[in-house]
């Protein structure tokens, strides 16, 4: 089912006589529970093309959806309270989620409901533990759990900047399968920025958009498509040699 149609002519930052062409000429449809990988060099606008999703950007365009979606970002760089325990942040953001008051709401359904969502984001062990002593990977962990429970029936559509930044290999991997699961699981779409394009953490989404230069040397939407099908767009499924020819103003 269709979600959001995007067609921006030119997204720009700066005043009317001072204005940069951020990205141009490019048209996509996101589908309902599409789980998206945003990629593409550095500088070349993925951050912004989150901002115009938010609404944050100006452009000539048109973006049009089903209805009004509530859309959630997690920005680049963390931001959590270290100083509470594990516990704490997600019973916090646990009771901001409930219709009930805080004070009236049953201590053992919400213990039962901060259990479910520390094990689906494999921090149930953790759970004690003050934010502050936990690994980058944990803290960034603990970090999408609250912005996935938060208020969890009031957005559909959650956009996340780099979280996988500064870790390693596998916890990247673990870190996108559990986006990505608690994104199908809850029914949201997802959108996430990455440099670290490995099978490893790419197997999980079901599309992929790439950001290059386009015709007139400003950046557009390369790729968006799955995972799978770049190969018979690039010619290869080589990173390297895709990241060559995005960097390359198309003939
Ligand atoms: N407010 C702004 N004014 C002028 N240029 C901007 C502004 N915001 C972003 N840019 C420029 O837009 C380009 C894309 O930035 P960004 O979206 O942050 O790239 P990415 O996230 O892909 O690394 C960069 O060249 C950046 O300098
Ligand atoms: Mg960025």
């Amino acid at each position: 089912m269709e979600f959001m149609k995007i067609y921006i002519r030119n997204a720009y930052a700066g005043s009317f006589f001072n204005r940069k062409i951020l990205l141009c000429d490019f048209h996509i449809t996101i589908n309902k529970n599409d789980t998206i990988i945003l990629a593409g060099p550095s500088g070349i606008g993925k951050s912004t093309f989150l901002s115009i999703i938010r609404g944050d950007s100006n452009f000539d365009g048109t973006i049009s959806c089903n209805g009004s979606p509530q859309i959630r970002f997690v920005s680049q760089p963390l931001t959590i309270d270290t100083g509470e325990t594990v516990e704490d942040a997600i019973q916090f953001a646990v009771l901001s989620n409930l219709s009930d008051s805080p004070h009236s709401a049953d201590p053992f359904r919400v213990s039962r409901k901060v259990d479910k969502w520390l094990k689906s984001f494999d921090l149930l062990d953790k759970k004690k533990m003050k934010i502050s002593q936990l690994s980058g990977g944990q803290k960034r962990r603990v970090m999408l759990c609250e912005r996935f429970v938060e208020q969890q029936d009031q957005y559909d559509l959650l956009l996340c900047d780099e979280p996988d930044t500064g870790l390693d290999i596998k916890s990247q991997q673990s870190l996108h399968e559990l986006m990505v699961r608690n994104a199908r699981d809850n029914r949201k779409t997802l959108i996430t920025v990455t440099h670290n394009l490995y099978p490893s953490n790419l197997c999980f989404y079901s599309k992929i958009i790439l950001l290059g230069y386009g015709k007139r040397g400003i950046p557009t939407v390369r790729y968006f498509g799955p995972i799978s099908d770049i190969k018979r767009s690039f010619g290869t499924t080589d990173f390297l040699q895709i990241f060559d020819k995005l960097m390359t103003v198309p003939a």
